[in-house]
């Protein structure tokens, strides 16, 4: 099922939360939404759902106009950030609950409704748990058991919200390379919303990174790493250093700094912001530059580095501890960063015209 959304606006008490949603999503993909709170991650799923209604755009599913559809016409499966499973019924009623509610005549039969929940428990691999209460499970068996209740109705298209929000990271781990596996055999266009870049990136075939109601950008892990489309994509991205530099022939130029294995930008010349992640920054001693080591400390693996600038800026900077050269408190380092994102102040101050800078 190919999703098709366009020009899709929302506002709530006037306050638009949706600003312009345009996305398509391919049949059997699994797309991850990526975006800070209150960026209208979940409003949108919701309108998919048939849950909400848009102001405006459109929504059409495998050629089919959804905004003319109830939320029951279009057989969406639905797991919610905070997910309750029916407490008084058992795992097996759960999963064959929207199955067993259908009217009459869409209803399956008791013996083909038991065999579809059979298959669920296997590839949920919780058989074992089928005839147990919500409150014998643990937070991912129960995540799990919702998943098995969305799948049941045989979703034509997959919407999970924050699933594996409340759990912690080990068992997220597990989650997500299940979910994956699952999506894998029943193909289900799915969109997974999460906040968290390391989930996306390992679950997704594509990534949409939404900021204030809008798309900032949609791309794989490597797309968004390497040329951000503007400054709001590449802070999120962990690119947390801040350089204000000046542009000068598509360079980066700023004293302590040497952009020189940065590829050359169509960006105007005046001033611009560089945008540098703390590990992808090597130090090379220099008495000239104003950049000052003023703290190290070992996590084992690296050296989390402080440097001190020239405005008395600090900036965090990551070396892999083994084979990072030796540095000294005190001493004054020039930065040459391997990779960055560079936009002219214009463009950092309206998060707009992207000047891409990736080798
Ligand atoms: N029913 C509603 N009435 C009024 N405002 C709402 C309603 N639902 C959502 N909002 C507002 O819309 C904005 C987007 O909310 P939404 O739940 O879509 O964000 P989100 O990206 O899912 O955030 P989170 O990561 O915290 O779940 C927020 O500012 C929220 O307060
Ligand atoms: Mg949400």
């Amino acid at each position: 099922m190919t999703i098709t959304i366009k020009g899709l606006t929302k506002s709530f008490d006037d306050t638009p939360v949706l600003r312009g949603i345009d996305l398509t999503v391919r049949d059997g993909e699994l797309l991850a939404l990526l975006g800070p709170s209150g960026s209208g991650k979940t409003t949108l799923l919701r309108i998919i759902a048939g849950l909400e209604w848009p102001d405006a755009g459109q929504l059409v599913v495998a050629g089919e106009d959804w905004l003319a559809l109830s939320a029951q016409q279009r057989r969406i499966g639905f797991v919610f950030q905070h997910y309750a499973l029916f407490p008084h019924m058992t795992v097996r009623d759960n999963i064959a609950f929207g199955l067993s509610v259908r009217p009459r005549a869409a209803r399956p039969g008791n013996a083909e409704i038991a065999q579809t929940v059979d298959e669920l428990l296997n590839l949920l691999q919780i058989e074992h748990l089928a005839d147990r209460h919500p409150a014998q499970l643990s937070g991912g068996q129960r995540q799990r058991v919702a998943l098995g209740r969305a799948l049941a109705i045989r979703p034509s298209v997959l919407l999970l919200d924050e699933p594996f929000g409340a759990l912690d990271a080990a068992i997220r781990r597990d989650l997500r390379r299940w979910l994956r596996e699952v999506h894998e055999k029943t193909g289900s266009t799915t969109i997974f919303v999460t906040h968290d870049q390391e989930e996306a990136f390992e679950l997704a075939d594509r990534v949409v990174v939404m900021g204030d109601g809008e798309i900032l950008q949609i791309g794989t892990a490597d797309d968004l790493y390497d040329a951000p489309a503007c400054p709001f994509v590449a802070r999120f991205m962990g690119a947390v250093v801040e350089l204000p530099v000046n542009i000068s022939d598509g360079r980066a130029t700023a004293r302590g700094l040497d952009a020189s294995a940065l590829p050359v930008t169509s960006a105007p010349d005046g001033p611009g912001r560089l945008f540098l992640r703390p590990d992808s920054i090597a130090l090379i001693p220099d008495p000239a530059s104003p950049w000052q080591l003023s703290r190290k400390i070992s996590t084992g693996a690296d050296l989390r580095l402080t440097l001190l600038g020239p405005e008395g800026q600090e900036i965090p900077v990551d070396l892999p501890r083994r084979s990072a050269p030796p540095v000294e408190i005190s001493q004054t380092y020039r930065l040459r960063p391997s990779v960055g994102a560079l936009f002219s102040d214009d463009a950092a101050g309206a998060a707009a015209t992207p000047i891409r800078l990736s080798a």
